[in-house]
């Protein structure tokens, strides 16, 4: 549950700061990947230097660094995470937390995230009891806060008592619950979907192809989000530099030929996305081994048309997809070389987008076409159009 997952750490200031590496290295060891913000207080108990040897990463600290400003502001720490924990949380930051204060790096990224959290309370009994944070608790837990523990026994402060931070297993077993059971009762559950992702590589000979700047980011991204919903999902991609998304099933395949193959063994499926990048052509005989230079000339190369995908899904018949959806890259007209590419290939969707400033960023401006409207939206990273788009998705497939 817990492979591929983003987990952004909060590090508050409390004794328990001292668990936190291991936490980090249990997490790590099933597959999520830990970035780690550090407050003030919590770097009185626990090093900026153990903190990133242990997560791999930089470690955040300070709220006006003009560096981690420029290179990753404090919006996007909070929003490039599946989830926010915040291990240890004071009695401090949970009542600036309630309150929506935002002083530092960590108190600012949770109050401009749109990620879930997750907190573990760890503090003096006293002050776990006090109606303060009694109160603050319920106002957390009221707007949606994931709470584990705190657990009774020894404290650090000599005294007995509920105030403990909970145990590294349990924080770990409750981000696994948490992942788990967003997919059970997720809006796309009992729903299959199939995403084609990435470039196709075509060969020449054994050691050139042809291929195209695809990155497979927005693939892999609305692979992602349809999982994330709830929905089974089987990604066909070609080559790309991208890790396989939590929870999806990845087939990797490198011609047109063999996506179209997986593809057709993934069926049935009641959604499709096609947003690979396929190539067009293939050379028609590729040669069995390495084209040599000769003085006869150039070598010729014959191209032949490779099968469509998305229109041969499109167009399946019974078993075709509920829910049908393309992608057109376009430069200029793009609303109206995207509707025509819809009803070109008999897709029910398509995600026209404007390439014009180049491919294989992380940003990516669209617009959604259907049959009934065309609807443009802002620039957004590849991630939150993959989440606006399966949010869609996931409407689409209550209402029809
Ligand atoms: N597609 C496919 N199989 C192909 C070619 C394209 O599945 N052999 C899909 C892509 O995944 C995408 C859509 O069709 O969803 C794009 O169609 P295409 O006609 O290739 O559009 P562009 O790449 O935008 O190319 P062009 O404008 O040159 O027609």
């Amino acid at each position: 549950m817990l492979e591929n997952r983003r987990i952004l750490l909060i590090v508050s200031g409390g004794i328990a700061a001292v668990k936190v590496p291991d936490l980090i290295r249990r997490l790590r060891e099933r597959g999520a990947s830990v970035r780690c913000v550090l407050t003030e207080s919590g770097a009185q108990f626990v090093t900026p230097m153990s903190l990133a040897a242990l997560s791999g990463d930089k470690v955040f600290q300070d709220l006006f660094s003009l560096t981690d400003e420029s290179e990753m502001g404090h919006i996007n720490l909070s929003r490039e995470a599946d989830i926010v924990v915040v291990a240890p949380a004071t009695a401090n930051i949970m009542a600036k937390m309630a309150y929506g204060l935002a002083d530092d790096l960590a108190t600012t990224a949770l109050l401009a995230t749109d990620k879930p959290v997750m907190i573990a309370p760890s503090m003096n009994v006293m002050m776990w009891e006090h109606a303060a944070t009694q109160a603050n608790l319920t106002t957390l837990q009221d707007r949606g806060v994931h709470i584990v523990g705190p657990g009774a026994g020894d404290m650090a402060c000599g005294e007995v008592g509920d105030g403990r931070m909970a145990e590294v297993m349990d924080i770990v077993d409750a981000l696994g619950e948490f992942f788990k059971s967003r997919i059970e009762h997720g809006p796309l559950s009992g729903h299959s979907a199939l995403v084609t992702s990435g470039p196709t590589h075509e060969p020449i000979d054994p050691v050139r192809y042809i291929a195209n700047r695809s990155s497979g980011k927005q693939g892999h991204a609305i692979a992602a989000a349809l999982a994330d919903l709830g929905a089974a999902v089987t990604l066909v991609s070609g080559p790309t530099q991208e890790i396989d998304p939590p929870g999806v099933k990845v087939i990797a395949v490198e011609t047109a030929d063999q996506m179209l193959a997986a593809c057709t063994a993934a069926k049935p499926v009641n959604i499709a996305v096609c947003a690979a990048a396929v190539a067009d052509w293939r050379v028609a005989e590729s040669a069995n081994s390495k084209i040599k230079k000769s003085d006869d000339g150039l070598p010729q190369l014959s191209l032949a048309e490779n099968p469509d995908i998305l229109a041969t899904l499109a167009h399946a018949g019974k078993d075709r997809p509920r829910l049908v959806i393309g992608f057109a890259a376009e430069t200029e007209n793009v609303i109206d070389n995207g509707s025509a590419k819809r009803s070109a290939k008999n897709c029910d969707w398509v995600v026209a987008n404007d390439v014009s400033a180049g491919f294989g960023g992380d940003e990516n401006t669209v617009s959604l076409i259907t049959q009934e409207a065309a609807e443009s939206w802002p620039t957004l990273s590849k991630q939150a159009v993959a989440e606006r788009l399966a949010a869609r998705i996931a409407d689409h497939m209550k209402n029809s």
